[in-house]
């Protein structure tokens, strides 16, 4: 890697030449980065927009997927890709599945070899417990702490190779012609100095777009649709958008606590339901005989018995969630408009080494899980679309790789929890490997990319930086979460999304005349986030409009039934005059051997676990 002043040019900025340029520091970017140093391509920087280590992978909790068969060892990658397949309503690609499923077994090793802390069960081998909608204990775990220890394992990988990582830079845009990818462009959120990254592939690992919604459980600063919206910025199409995943349980919070309101949305791990946990509505039954399966505990009705009886907490997210927001639209909710999700059957020794994290979070609340419920309600988890891609992670845009949240095709209408850190790794290597037969040197970004791209682009940002304008960054960055979570929520309808549309064009006006600080600060992050979320926004509001129908979890009010035609998948463009075109394609069929993994029909029985 090679660094040189640019000189003579006006704003002035650095230029970082590199073969490998991997935007993005979590799981996935470290994976493939991983991947490619051992496969002695050692010109790699790694970017991160914040400090080694720290990344959204951090707030994963309960689990990463692989069929490694500990308790159930008619478990098998075949039954793991047709759960994903099945859960996902036939949306996903079904080759992504296979990649997923087929590597999850080794990967999950892999980082148990590179000292990630998964739990075990008295034998020593690697622990593994229920999630939603899987037809065995697939899901490999590190207490309530998966991702953060998933990360360390990672980091202290990509450290031992020495891999060069550059942290608190936020890239701002993507060099390409629409055909290929030479690098990208941003700047150090410590200094303020912009830089050019001349890089012949780029590894988008950025993240998904889940904090468009106001109610989330990512953290405001991660998850605004970078990834997605750089990606379609430079030329490459997006898939799905229309399909967020609602997280059953996020923290239901008296948002006028000043203790409590921080946590509101947070997540609450579906690893309490895995462990046993029970969901209730806050109705007294008027006798114990009243139809639920329990009813003592904390004293409302089990309400899963009504809506799945056979797979109750752990049936799908976007199932669960929708019962939880109609008990609680039905006025069954809690004070806090939540429902109850109690562990408290559990001995107070089980929950604090099953669910460490959670247990602490509450008890520093106040709430002890052993003894009471806490509150929970659907809160905007995960963007299952995101950067189309083929099997090997590569965009439209030759060179230009998305990967993790960022891409779409594995998860379709609905992913099931633990497979989005088997994502990660999975597509990791695989896009390594890919990079790692090709790659080629640096290249030479072209001169007419730098004149009408890069330096366009610096001297925008230099315009933003200090802007006086008239709206305030934050106010319309929440403008644009309550937004969403109003219109392209778990319930939609023709006429809202339209009206959301109509709204997010007043808030794209807005967006134009902010009041801006400067470079390193954080309402100058926040303005440029606002333009990701924008666009990822009016993806999601588009495409959400477009399918005119209901699947997993984009359920729509007025096409209430699953239509058979629309077996596609929807992707938007950016058409030469400005704007998003769209078009849909329809969706590959799976191997045989999944085929019939498919027919032999597995399904989890909660009851199992009683
Ligand atoms: O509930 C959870 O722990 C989330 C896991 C996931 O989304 O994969």
């Amino acid at each position: 890697m090679s660094e040189t002043d640019a000189v003579g040019v006006s704003p002035e900025y650095d230029r970082v030449d590199v073969s490998v340029l991997v935007i993005g520091a979590g799981a996935a970017g470290a994976r493939a980065a991983i991947e490619l140093a051992e496969r002695d391509v050692d010109d790699v920087l790694v970017i991160g927009k914040r400090s080694h280590g720290d990344a959204h992978t951090t707030w994963a909790r309960g689990g990463i997927n692989g069929a490694l068969g500990t308790h159930d060892p008619d478990d098998s990658w075949e039954i793991h890709a047709a759960d994903t397949l099945n859960e996902g309503h036939f949306l996903n690609d079904p080759g992504k599945v296979e990649t997923v499923a087929k590597q999850m077994p080794d990967r999950v090793r892999e980082l148990d070899d590179w000292g990630m802390d998964f739990s075990r069960t008295e034998d020593g081998k690697i622990d593994q417990r229920f999630f939603g909608a899987q037809s065995f204990r697939r899901t490999a775990f590190a207490g309530d702490h998966t991702g953060e220890s998933m990360l360390n394992a990672l980091v202290d990988r990509a450290q031992e190779l020495e891999i060069p990582y550059r942290e608190n830079v936020m890239i701002t845009k993507l060099l390409s012609d629409g055909v290929s990818v030479y690098g990208a462009v941003g700047f150090d959120m410590d200094t303020g100095e912009f830089v050019l990254f001349n890089a012949g592939t780029v590894v988008l690992a950025a993240g998904g777009h889940a904090a468009i919604y106001n109610r989330h459980t990512s953290r405001d600063d991660e998850n605004n649709g970078d990834g997605p919206a750089l990606a379609y910025d430079a030329g490459a199409s997006l898939m799905d958008m229309e399909f967020i995943q609602f997280h059953p349980t996020g923290m239901a919070v008296d948002e006028s606590d000043p203790e409590w309101a921080p946590w509101s949305g947070r997540l609450v791990t579906e690893a309490v339901r895995g462990e046993g946990g029970h969901l209730y509505n806050s109705e007294v039954p008027e006798s114990a005989d009243s139809g639920a399966r329990e009813t003592t505990s904390p004293g409302g009705e089990r309400f899963m018995e009504r809506y799945s009886p056979d797979q109750m907490e752990l049936d799908a997210r976007d199932v669960v969630a929708r019962a939880i927001a109609q008990e609680i639209a039905e006025g069954r909710g809690t004070e806090n408009d939540g429902v109850y999700l109690d562990l408290s059957h559990k001995s107070s020794e089980f929950i604090q080494e099953r669910l460490p994290r959670m247990y602490e979070r509450f008890m520093d609340l106040g709430v002890d899980m052993a003894s009471e419920p806490v509150e929970v309600a659907p809160t905007a988890h995960y963007g299952m679309g995101g950067v189309a891609v083929d099997e090997y992670g590569e965009t439209d845009v030759n060179g230009l790789f998305a990967i993790g949240e960022t891409m779409a095709g594995v998860h379709g209408a609905n992913r099931l929890g633990g497979n989005s850190l088997a994502e990660t790794v999975a597509f990791g290597v695989v896009a390594g490997e890919r990079i790692a037969e090709r790659v080629d040197g640096p290249g030479e970004v072209p001169t007419r990319i730098v004149e009408e791209i890069a330096e366009p682009q610096f001297a925008g940002l230099t315009s933003l930086a200090g802007r006086d304008g008239e709206y305030d960054v934050t106010s319309v960055y929440t403008e644009l979460q309550n937004l969403m979570w109003e219109h392209a929520g778990i319930l939609r309808d023709g006429e809202s999304l339209q009206a959301g549309l109509d709204e997010l064009a007043d808030l794209r006006e807005k967006a134009t005349d902010l009041d801006v600080g400067p470079v390193t600060s954080e309402s100058f992050e926040f303005a440029l986030d606002v333009g990701f979320m924008l666009t990822a926004a009016e993806a999601v509001l588009r495409g959400a409009l477009e399918r005119t129908e209901s699947r997993g979890a984009h359920f729509r009010t007025d096409y209430p039934e699953t239509d058979p035609e629309w077996q596609r998948n929807v992707y938007f463009q950016k058409a030469d005059i400005g704007g998003m075109t769209s078009f849909t394609e329809p969706v590959d069929t799976p191997s045989e051997a999944v085929q019939d993994a498919l027919d032999e029909g597995h399904e989890l029985d909660y009851h199992q676990l009683e």
